[in-house]
């Protein structure tokens, strides 16, 4: 994506190298929250940097039940979103033993809540009318996103939206019949998803960009208040414990 700079980047040849050494040789950029988030690092070769999202040191349940899921999926996506063209992404290099993703470092800032800037330091208008343009263009080419939110979003160079964290995201074909009716319909609900949490976020900074339309129709998705009640009723009591943080992060290791 030409706002980092990756024109003259090569394809490194990750393929020769194992999880491990690549893990041994990478810094530890945050631990992982929980079994099912992966430990983030950024790996540097060659005056490139490049961001390491790892499963490989978690337990064998997390690694089998999240790990392969989670990080083969998002593999998959940065690929096709690439082939289908869509810019404002992570450019993904290798899958490393199923459990290890590697991709671009992208420089940027983490979008944060609207109460964190000033006048002089919030994003401009053109941050949020290029996400739009950018998450319709992924919709449209059948790429949901699934987890669209702040801490998924980067500002790059003060005003280029660049979308992370495709582990959850699903591809349908557009225009194509297919007989997976459960996949389809999770599809349209993290689409309705996306588009409510992306407009939800363009309100809080400029609510006059929203039109009465957007308003009128932007209903959180039946799949959003599923995911918000398990999230306060059983992740946050008692679920998270059990998955724990200790037990996946190797921050000790180190
Ligand atoms: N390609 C990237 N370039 C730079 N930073 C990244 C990249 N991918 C992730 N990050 C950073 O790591 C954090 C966690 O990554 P993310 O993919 O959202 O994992 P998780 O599933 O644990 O939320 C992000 O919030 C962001 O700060
Ligand atoms: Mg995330």
């Amino acid at each position: 994506m030409s706002c980092w700079s990756m024109e003259n980047f090569k394809e490194q040849p990750f393929q020769d190298q194992s999880a491990d050494e690549l893990l041994a040789a990478s810094q530890l950029l945050r631990g992982a929250t929980s079994a099912g988030t992966a430990n983030i690092y950024v790996f540097e070769k060659d005056g490139h940097r490049y961001l390491v999202k790892s499963f490989a040191r978690h337990s064998l349940l997390s690694r089998w039940f999240f790990g392969r899921a989670t990080i083969g999926n998002e593999w998959h996506i940065l690929r096709m979103l690439e082939s289908a063209g869509i810019r404002n992404v992570p450019r993904a290099f290798a899958l490393l033993e199923r459990y290890t993703l590697v991709m671009e470092f992208v420089e940027g800032n983490q979008l944060l809540s609207a109460k964190h800037y000033t006048a002089d330091t919030k994003p401009p208008v053109e941050f949020f009318e290029q996400l739009r343009q950018c998450l319709h263009q992924c919709h449209q080419a059948g790429f949901a996103h699934g987890d669209f939110r702040r801490a998924n979003l980067l500002i790059c160079n003060g005003k280029t939206p660049c979308i992370l964290d495709w582990a959850t995201a699903n591809y349908c074909q557009p225009n194509v019949f297919s007989w997976r009716f459960l996949k389809r319909w999770l599809h349209r609900q993290q689409r309705k998803a996306d588009r409510y949490s992306m407009l939800k976020i363009i309100d809080d900074y400029y609510p006059q960009l929203l039109t009465e339309d957007d308003r009128i129709r932007n209903q959180p998705s039946w799949l959003l208040r599923f995911g918000r009640y398990l999230r306060y009723h059983l992740y946050r009591h008692g679920l998270k414990e059990w998955l724990g943080r200790a037990h996946h992060c190797d921050c000790h290791k180190k």
